[in-house]
């Protein structure tokens, strides 16, 4: 049986004070009964780490980031972060291989898989993004396009990683435009990533890997999403800075 989980991504987004009144929202109504049967997860930007963690310490709502430097090592990487320095704060999920990053900062697969390795290297549980574009889907390219981006990281895994690591369909069609996949078209993709694990390595590691859905999830369309059988939780962008709305979210996946 797989725990469901719910991670906001909360993108560029946030300030000190409206940090501050969402997280202590979202933990009133995040009790342990909640995070008992659904895994709680809050990405913010990375300036925010330390805020968010030390507002989150006492509870079970764990914190994650939104990415990671390509570069493990310290060094001369002006700008970036590195997993060993996001562990420091407690982090325990990395966003890897979000559309965003693939299309804004030109992530290849490549890189997607160096970080889902680092991540793991430093006992952080990598939430990789797959995904398809419009043109992709109504040109019936589905399925290429999101075997090769999950077996372009499968094939980089060990058995033990591929089993660590959480997935997230997102659509990226479905990202932040209100328009959502349906409760099929979402469940037939992760159908088939699973059957991507299975046939790399069983039918009993498949079963073990949470897949998440992301695209437009909010509190009125979750549970139609989550009720389906290999849908197992979302990433949410938008509905996430929105302790309401999250926490609908959230409810939905028990
Ligand atoms: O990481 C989250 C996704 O990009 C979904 O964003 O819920 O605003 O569509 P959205």
């Amino acid at each position: 049986m797989r725990k469901a989980m719910v991670a906001g991504n909360w993108k560029m987004n946030g300030s000190l004070v409206s940090n501050e009144l969402l997280v202590n929202t979202i933990l009133k109504g995040a009790d342990k009964l909640l995070t008992d049967s659904v895994d709680v997860v809050l990405c913010p930007p990375n300036v925010y780490l330390s805020q968010i963690c030390e507002l989150l310490k006492n509870s079970s709502v764990m914190c994650g980031v939104q990415n990671i430097s390509l570069h493990q090592s310290d060094g001369a990487h002006t700008g970036e972060v590195n997993a060993r320095m996001m562990k420091e704060f407690g982090t325990k999920y990395v966003i890897v291989g979000h559309s965003e990053r693939r299309a804004n900062q030109f992530e290849s697969d490549a890189d997607v898989l160096s970080k889902i390795k680092h991540a793991l290297q430093y006992q952080m549980i990598p939430i990789f993004c797959v995904g398809e574009t419009l043109d992709q889907r109504e040109s019936g390219r589905i399925e290429v396009v999101i075997s090769d981006q999950v077996l372009s990281v499968l094939d980089g895994l060990t058995e033990k990683e591929a089993s660590e690591i959480v997935v997230a369909y997102e659509p990226v069609w479905a990202i932040g435009t209100g328009l959502t996949a349906s409760p099929d078209q979402a469940q037939e993709v992760h159908r088939y990533i699973r059957s991507l694990f299975s046939s790399r390595y069983g039918q009993e590691l498949a079963e073990k890997v949470r897949i998440l859905y992301g695209g437009s999830v909010n509190a009125a369309n979750a549970s139609d999403l989550f009720k389906m059988k290999d849908i197992d939780g979302g990433l949410v962008g938008g509905a996430s800075l929105k302790a309401d709305e999250f926490l609908g979210i959230c409810r939905s996946s028990t």
